[in-house]
């Protein structure tokens, strides 16, 4: 696990977006899989991303994207659905195929067969080639709350008590969020090829530490991506304020960009 310990948003939205510039390059000719997170965490990356589109041509042509997760009962349409945000907030900017950015479908007759048939959707893609995560202070990852399977797959999940009241932001009050979701499961989260996970704020801290040093766990979902062999986890000084090891996070980082002489001063 690669950890960035930034001095801003500014400058880890700028880590978040070099990620994906790399991933769209390498994929060129045959269109990168990209795997996209809605929640606040990745708009500034989101932002970056667009600029870099308008402003150096960077191109998302013959890209396809599939999100994380999706509210069970809320249409596509609907103003705090999730295909909604990822359309507000980046793909309706940017140079990729509305029907080429997939989401579960919230109203779903069968939501247990939509689950399924979702995983599928993303295997016969070929598989996400880069995920970006944000974090629940609760350690969730897309909407697998604490007690979740660390091999679960796409499915209708219950959200908790504190995720709903972390969500009520966005709708008018909490008895509107609605308390379940069709998510990706942490085994199809695993199945990324590469995951970038971005987290900023002090609320953020006890599920980082969690996240990059716990032991791997159900209790905190997001520990099982110590066990993915390409994570990038960006977070501010607030949310990295509860590593233990975040001077050799720095070191290391340190020890990528200078010489060895310099590091070693
Ligand atoms: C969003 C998602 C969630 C959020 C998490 C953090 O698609 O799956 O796991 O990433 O709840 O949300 P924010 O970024 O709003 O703090």
């Amino acid at each position: 696990m690669e950890i960035h310990i930034v001095e801003d948003v500014e400058a880890g939205a700028r880590v978040v977006a070099d990620v994906f510039e790399r991933t769209l390059r390498a994929a060129e000719g045959s269109g990168a899989v990209l795997g996209l997170a809605t929640g606040s965490s990745p708009v500034p990356a989101y932002a970056e991303l667009i600029r870099r589109h308008r402003e150096e041509g960077l191109s998302f042509a013959g890209a396809r994207a599939f999100l994380l997760d999706e509210y069970v009962g809320l249409p596509a349409g609907h103003a705090q659905s999730y295909h909604r945000f990822i359309r507000e907030n980046l793909t309706s900017h940017l140079d990729i195929a509305d029907d080429d950015v997939v989401s579960p479908d919230g109203t779903a007759a069968d939501p247990v067969a939509e689950a399924a048939a979702y995983d599928a959707r993303i295997r016969e893609a070929g598989g996400v080639d880069l995920q970006i995560l944000g974090i629940g202070s609760n350690g969730h990852i897309a909407f697998n709350e604490p007690g979740s399977s660390l091999a679960s797959r796409t499915r209708v999940v219950g959200l908790t008590r504190s995720t709903i009241e972390d969500n009520a932001r966005y709708f008018d009050t909490a008895a509107d969020v609605p308390v379940r979701a069709l998510s990706q499961g942490l085994g199809t989260i695993l199945e990324a090829r590469r995951i970038v996970l971005t987290a900023t704020g002090s609320s953020k801290a006890a599920a980082v530490a969690q996240l990059a040093e716990g032991a791997i766990s159900a209790r905190w979902p997001a520990t099982v991506l110590q066990m993915h062999p390409a994570v990038t986890v960006v977070v501010d000084e607030a949310a990295a304020s509860q590593l233990e090891l975040k001077d050799y996070y720095r070191y290391a980082r340190c020890l990528e960009s200078e010489s060895p002489v310099a590091v070693r001063g």
